[in-house]
């Protein structure tokens, strides 16, 4: 079966041609993204379509997949926000994705961002190949003592919640769910305004939906201790970020690291180094010192796109035989 990969990237490629080993699929590697501007293109001897987090899979570009022959959309992702299932469904098609890769992968990125915020090591790497010795303006604070707030007690912020407490934090955590194997290793359940009001730290672990949109905004940061630092690695849409920027500026939240931002869509996974940037926001928090930004790079180890690669055409091979996936949960429809 032929399977048409959408939104390649040479790691997509290196991982997805070591697991099709095990399978043999006809893998065709496009570097544009699926959307209406592309999706009359595709042949008809395409049996799958594999897609990431910024490909537009709607009911139009679904209707031309089903007419050209198109049995299975497969998502190398968790979210699936960007594919109309309705749709799919409506044509008779497969949609599955990659429910869980590496949970730790992004833990322990947003425990890196912590650390880099506050002990600088991105600045200090710099300063020393600049043959700059000096400490000024390095000064830190010890994580160990400190709480730490996480908001979302999932697969990833559970993972997040374990890494803290190894640092001798203490853990604050609200969720929708208790996870009481948290609880019992120290994790303690609080309602949000408490959460907000005792944390030295905030970490954003939950999803985003009509309920957590702009979960941080100008009403919230104002019950933050100030100088919070405040860390999200979960979807841009949590925070609003005119309300950070204003509270960076009148020094509430004293560091903010962000892997993911609300208008990522247009940024994200590109090199625009020889560009100009349009979005006046994204140029404002790129400026502050105290601010980390990193591209939508937390899931990204060695281990996830082993496991992203592996699950993606163990489960393209189960539908393509009509036969259960071993992961149940890689199914949509
Ligand atoms: P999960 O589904 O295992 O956990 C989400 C948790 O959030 C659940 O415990 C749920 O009860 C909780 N939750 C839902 N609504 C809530 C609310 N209103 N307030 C507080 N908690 C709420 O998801 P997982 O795998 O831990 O992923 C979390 C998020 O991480 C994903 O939604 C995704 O946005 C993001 N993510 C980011 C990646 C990156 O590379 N930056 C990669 C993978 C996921």
């Amino acid at each position: 079966m032929k399977i048409l990969f959408f939104s390649a990237k040479p790691y997509d490629r290196q991982f997805f041609d070591r697991y099709n080993r095990d399978h043999d699929f006809q893998i065709e590697y496009l570097e544009t993204h699926l959307g209406p501007h592309i999706v009359n293109a595709v042949g008809d001897d395409v049996g799958a379509v594999c897609v990431f987090v910024n490909d537009k899979v709607n009911a139009g570009v679904i209707a031309v997949l089903a007419a050209k022959g198109v049995k299975i959309i497969a998502l190398r992702c968790a979210g699936f926000n960007n594919v109309d299932l309705e749709a799919a469904r409506w044509h008779g098609m497969r949609v599955c994705r990659v429910p869980e890769y590496s949970p730790q992968a992004v833990a322990e990125h947003a425990a890196a961002m912590i650390l880099t915020l506050n002990r600088k090591t991105h600045k200090s790497y710099n300063r020393v190949r600049e043959q700059n010795f000096s400490l000024n303006g390095l000064l830190g604070f010890n994580l160990f003592g400190r709480t730490v707030g996480v908001i979302g007690t999932g697969k990833i912020g559970a993972a997040f919640c374990r890494i803290m407490l190894g640092f001798g934090c203490k853990v604050f955590a609200y969720d929708l769910a208790i996870n009481e194997e948290l609880r019992e290793a120290g994790v303690s359940y609080v309602p949000l305004d408490e959460l907000l009001r005792g944390s030295d730290i905030i970490s954003l672990h939950c999803p985003l939906n009509e309920k957590t949109h702009y979960l941080i905004n100008e009403k919230t940061i104002a019950q933050m201790k100030s100088g919070v630092s405040l860390i999200n690695t979960s979807r841009g849409g949590l925070i609003n970020t005119i309300d950070v920027i204003q509270a960076l500026k009148n020094k509430q939240i004293a560091y903010l690291g962000i892997d993911v931002y609300e208008q990522e869509e247009k940024l994200f996974f590109k090199d625009l180094s020889g560009s100009i940037i349009e979005d006046d926001t994204i140029q404002r928090l790129m400026s502050f010192p105290n601010v980390l930004v990193t591209a939508h790079q937390a899931f990204f180890t060695e281990e996830a796109l082993s496991e992203i690669a592996r699950v993606t055409l163990e489960t393209i091979s189960a539908l393509a035989k009509n036969e259960a996936p071993a992961n149940a949960a890689a199914i949509l429809i």
